[in-house]
């Protein structure tokens, strides 16, 4: 089947507490990087019509000046490129942001602490994407302890939870007692955290781990693993690019392939600016990996 045939469908589907997504989604960090807005729009909406129905994003997803340290001119935020292009929101729209951080033109990077700060993130992106109520919130964790216990953070998102602005909640770049640290307050639906086929495969057993609880893990930078923010690298590790070579498909399909076969509650949220990679990551949703294939990957 030609790629641009493949919609995310063919990844089959995970539910997020009570919302069912296709297990291959798509991820708006690297669309702000484009200068051109319009092109940035197309590409969210063929994100859509290829069956794309789980996107990642984040208030912080803003260029120039925040994450992706490119481009000039007025800042485009990825939340708003998102309200722009899909509003008003195909019903089966799931759509997951983080808290904990953000960015201001003025003081840069900021991290959110406190109730107070978290329900102002929570309201800017409900403000950005134009929605009453976040489909899916992860609680994204800096690299020190953070100036709140984990545990009132959390409860504070619990309790706006309860208030209706959030629907689910999740936890991203969490360590496995980070989880049981707040179980009970309130159900965590999905980790995200950086994994990926060479990429910090001592979580594996964390992998595991959430898919016997019935937690999506949802791996950032699938693709680009250590290449993080500034994308791919050019060298795609020699298993990889074999078995690329042997099902005639690119490196980074592989990837994702791999992404995939980690579970039926791996799901994959590929970023590109690029509508042609972003047809083949789609495509990845179809790429059987064998038994064999899989051992080379390990
Ligand atoms: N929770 C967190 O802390 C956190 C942190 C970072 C990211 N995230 C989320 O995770 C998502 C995924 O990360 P990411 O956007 O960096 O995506 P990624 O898919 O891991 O990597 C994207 C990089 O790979 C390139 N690429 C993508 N598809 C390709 C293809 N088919 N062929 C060749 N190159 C390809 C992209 O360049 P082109 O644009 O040229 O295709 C870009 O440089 C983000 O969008 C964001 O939503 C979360």
């Amino acid at each position: 089947m030609p790629t641009d045939e493949i919609t995310a469908a063919a990844a089959g589907t995970w539910t997020l507490g009570d919302r069912t997504v296709h297990r291959m989604g798509f991820g708006s960090m690297r669309i702000t990087a484009n200068p051109d807005r319009d092109r940035a729009v197309a590409l969210l909406r063929r994100a859509v019509d290829l069956g794309v129905n789980h996107i990642d994003t984040a208030a912080f997803y803003v260029s120039p000046g925040g994450t992706l340290q490119v481009g000039s001119g007025p800042p485009r935020y990825a939340t708003e490129l998102i309200r722009v292009a899909l509003a008003p929101y195909p019903e089966d729209l799931v759509i997951a942001t983080k808290v904990g951080f953000g960015y201001d033109p003025v003081a840069g990077f900021t991290e959110a602490f406190t109730p107070a700060q978290l329900r102002a993130q929570v309201e800017e992106n409900l403000r950005r994407l134009g929605r009453d109520q976040l489909d899916v919130v992860n609680l994204r964790l800096g690299r020190g302890p953070g100036a709140v216990p984990l545990v009132d953070r959390f409860g504070a998102l619990a309790e706006l939870r309860a208030a209706g602005l959030i629907r689910h909640l999740g936890l991203s770049n969490v360590r496995p007692e980070q989880l049981d640290e707040v179980a009970g307050i309130a159900p965590v639906v999905c980790v995200q955290n950086n994994y990926g086929v060479d990429a910090y495969r001592e979580q594996d057993e964390f992998v595991r781990v959430c898919g016997e609880r019935g937690i999506a893990y949802v791996p950032f930078f699938a693709v680009a693993g250590t290449g993080r923010e500034s994308g791919a690298s050019g060298v795609q590790g020699e298993a990889v690019e074999a078995v690329a070579r042997a099902h005639g498909v690119t490196p980074q399909q592989v990837r994702l392939a791999w992404t995939l076969h980690q579970g039926p509650h791996v799901l994959a949220i590929p970023g590109t600016a690029n509508p042609d990679h972003l047809a083949q990551n789609i495509a990845a949703a179809a790429l059987p990996l064998t038994p064999q294939d899989l051992t080379d990957l390990t």
